[in-house]
């Protein structure tokens, strides 16, 4: 069953009703101020940190849980909607909700009367736009009034939600015109300040919640909505609220168009104040005088659009499959710009208020993204650097404020240093700009400690070499990417956190899957030391990289599947011999994607194993058979009821492993099948099972041992995203680029069929035409056939044509 459609043209999921199974959301905004909104206008907005600068306030747990964001009320006579139908909760004659990239449209309809909500964040400003053009098309002339209404969160969203004590004296506003001020704190240490305003003249305001919703009562039916009526109060302490009320006469076919903005600015400290207590209005003003027409709201939507195309033209696939080019051309891409700005920081799943930025998280999310706006990954790429220790381990997180790593989770997760390699690697490969190896970079922040990334890197890999356990493999410490595999924890209190309890480090639990990260990442970093730096060193890690690889072989290998680790006790972990948790999956891609046991079939076998244990509908568990007990020396694995979350779930991000793997081995036809599976469009049909957003990655969809088999959880923030864009578009499709320029190597199976994609690489345009011929193979590069699979990079600004015989 489906809740809507694509819109591929418009590059919009097209939402026909407000009764999705959970809220089905879209993000709003590029580069520091961000809106939640869902397809009942419901979320919160922010200014660059979810906990810290939230706007808007969130109510948790709420039931509904989607009540709130934006809310618009349309009072006429005695009926009272809203456009997104929510809050008002009254039956729409029609109600569609348009997710596009970076903006969202609500259209609602009632009683001969039209509403268009039209939410979006201008590029490169701190505000977000609501534009409400209502239209009567009845035959009547109509008297409306509309009721704006925000509430605002008092800054820090934890503290908004405890400090009940402090924070209901602390409420300030000021109104002047049409403008509502959040001044809140501003008297004091905060040098930042909010407003809400529309492009029109008001009849009436209110900031006081109580007023305007009356006692005992709730968003949908609030007291002065329903008498027609507006207090002007201006709220001092409990709980300020921004509400316009605007009255207007439509005759019928005329319409009117208003324009709301939320709008956040900093003031510098010495210009705080206009006068004693009354805050320096000029930014504001000034932001508010870019868009107060139509025709400035407009303009900026219509740039928000050539954005949009210009990033998505970088990467486009034309092919016969249609789900398969909506995912390509717009939803991965898309999923990976959010990824990349909220790590796993703010979505329905994620409160905004516990997590910053995963130090593996964000180096994962930046290999999708690297093509999309390059300078930003490399600014990413040193942020993430500088919170590396000096030994090469590093801070879990980092609060994206302060940029600093986050002590409270501290370190000891040993996967962590070498995606910094994986991420460096791809950005050179992407970006051919081997300068950033260069780039002074800080441990742990500390001023004076600056040395060149490349050395960030040369520390990553030798972490690894110098903290190996028993067997010749990595030692895993807290965790490795499956952060909830903690063989050094030996939790037995409830609520420790898994994560943080007991010894960071443990000197006998090994990881293979660190082993198989190791491998594929060590030689990356030992290709980044051949064409960058020393030979000598290339060939130095290179040994230790086949010490690793050996060690696997002969430690790591089951017989019918790659080992997932070794416990405290030297206890295999992962084996035929357990009797649950006998195969996961990360070792399974991750060591055929490293080419570990290549010559021995291990990769074959191991993905065979895959199909017979792991595979369902819907994608590939991450281990079986579930654990059914807690088991003290696993940690947090064991604690989920069987098949969800890491005990059995799909855990989506992991599953392009295997599909890449696949491709490392040749089988075609199992990267693709593996691709599909999970992939959020060819799920759309059973949308009523998978109950998140059909256009996007979830991070879990519940596995066969669970009772909601097939149901996903956490959408949006997940490594999912880019792992699923370089599956399919590097992998798949193979379009690759690398350190000497783009490779053409696809592994895709027969009912593909020719297919071409347009690729921007390196201030190059590639058209690129892959096709079967029988009888023919290789590349040409316009009209010459070359040798391999890389096409030299040409001067900057060619157009390069490319056919590929597949
Ligand atoms: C975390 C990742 C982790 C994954 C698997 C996610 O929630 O953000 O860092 O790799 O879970 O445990």
């Amino acid at each position: 069953m489906k809740y809507g459609y694509f819109d591929d043209d418009r590059r919009e999921y097209v939402i026909t009703t407000p009764a999705t199974p959970l809220p089905w959301i879209n993000y709003l905004g590029n580069d520091g101020f961000y809106g939640l909104i869902s397809n009942t206008a419901g979320g919160y907005d922010f200014y660059r940190d979810a906990k810290l600068r939230r706007i808007t306030r969130f109510r948790y747990n709420n039931v509904p849980n989607d009540i709130g964001g934006r809310m618009y009320y349309i009072k006429d006579g005695d009926c009272t909607w809203s456009p997104s139908f929510l809050p008002a909760g009254t039956e729409l004659d029609s109600y569609e909700c348009r997710h596009g990239m970076g903006y969202t449209v609500f259209t609602g309809k009632k009683n001969g009367v039209t509403a268009k909500l039209t939410a979006f964040v201008p590029l490169g400003d701190a505000c977000e736009l609501n534009r409400l053009e209502i239209s009567n098309d009845s035959s009547e002339t109509k008297d409306l009034t509309i009721y704006s209404c925000i509430e605002w969160c008092l800054w820090n969203a934890v503290d908004d939600a405890n400090n009940y004590q402090r924070n209901l004296s602390i409420g300030e506003l000021e109104v002047t015109g049409s403008t509502i001020y959040h001044k809140t704190e501003f008297r004091e240490r905060r040098d930042h300040y909010a407003f809400f305003t529309v492009n029109a003249d008001v009849n009436g305001f209110d900031t006081d919640r109580d007023v305007f919703l009356g006692a005992r009562r709730s968003w949908d039916n609030p007291i002065q909505v329903e008498n027609n009526a507006s207090g002007n109060t201006v709220a001092s302490g409990w709980y300020p609220i921004a509400s316009h009320q605007l009255k207007l006469r439509l005759a019928p076919g005329e319409k009117k168009s208003y324009v709301f903005q939320l709008g956040y600015v900093e003031v510098p400290r010495d210009k705080k104040f206009e006068s004693k207590g009354v805050i320096n209005k000029a930014p504001a003003l000034a932001l508010i005088g870019k868009y107060n027409t139509d025709a400035r709201v407009e303009a900026a939507f219509k740039a928000l659009g050539e954005y949009w195309s210009d990033l998505l033209g970088i990467y486009h696939l034309t092919s016969g499959n249609d789900k398969l080019n909506r995912m390509v051309n717009i939803w991965h891409q898309y999923q990976c710009m959010v990824t990349f700005n909220m790590s796993r920081s703010a979505s329905y799943w994620e409160t905004g208020t516990g997590r910053g930025m995963g130090f593996r998280d964000s180096c994962q999310d930046l290999l999708g993204f690297m093509h999309l706006v390059p300078d930003r990954a490399r600014a990413r790429i040193i942020d993430i650097a500088s919170i590396q220790f000096e030994n090469g381990s590093t801070y879990h997180q980092y609060q994206p404020l302060t940029k600093r790593g986050n002590a409270d989770i501290g370190g000891g997760f040993n996967d962590d240093p070498l995606w910094l390699v994986a991420c460096t690697a791809a950005y050179i490969r992407e970006t051919g700009d081997a300068t950033i190896l260069d780039h002074p970079t800080p441990f742990n922040n500390v001023e004076g400690s600056e040395k060149p990334l490349m050395e960030h890197l040369r520390r990553s890999i030798n972490f690894i070499i110098n903290n190996k356990g028993p067997h010749g493999l990595p030692l895993i410490g807290r965790a490795d990417w499956n952060d909830c595999l903690n063989l050094n924890c030996f939790s037995e209190e409830p609520g420790e956190s898994f994560q943080t309890f007991g010894p960071s480090e443990g000197p006998v639990a090994e990881s293979v899957f660190i082993a198989g990260m190791f491998v594929k990442y060590g030689l990356e970093y030992a290709d980044l030391c051949e064409h960058f730096g020393s030979k000598d060193e290339a060939d130095s890690v290179r040994n230790e990289v086949g010490k690793i690889k050996k060690a696997t072989e002969e430690y790591g290998w089951d017989g019918e599947w790659f080992l997932r680790a070794y416990d405290a006790y030297s206890h295999k972990v992962g084996s035929n011999e357990c009797e649950e948790g006998k195969i996961f999956i990360e070792p399974q891609g991750f060591c055929t994607m490293a080419g570990i046991g290549q010559e021995k079939g291990y990769g074959r076998k191991a993905l065979d194993s895959v199909k017979k244990w792991l595979v369902n509908d819907y994608g590939v568990e991450i281990l079986a058979p579930c654990y059914t007990t807690y088991h003290v020396e696993l940690g947090e694995i064991s604690s989920y009821p069987p098949g969800y979350k890491e005990n059995g779930a799909i855990f989506t991000h992991n599953n392009p492993w295997v599909s890449v793997a696949a491709t490392v081995i040749g089988d075609a036809e199992m990267a693709f099948d593996i691709y599909k599976r999970s992939c959020p469009a060819f799920l759309e049909d059973v949308s009523e099972i998978h109950r998140t957003e059909p256009y996007v990655y979830s991070q879990m969809i519940a596995g066969r041992a669970a009772v909601h088999y097939g149901e996903a959880k956490n959408s949006f923030l997940t490594g999912t995203a880019a792992w699923a864009f370089v599956d399919i578009s590097q992998a798949i499709l193979g379009i690759q680029p690398t350190l000497d320029g783009l490779s053409v190597k696809p592994c895709v199976p027969a009912e593909l069929g020719d297919y071409s994609v347009t690729r921007r690489y390196r201030g190059s345009l590639y058209n690129i035409r892959v096709t079967r011929q029988a009888g023919k193979s290789g590349l040409t590069v316009n009209g010459q056939a070359i040798e391999g699979n890389v096409i030299p990079v040409p001067a900057e600004g060619s157009t390069v044509d490319v056919i590929c015989y597949a």
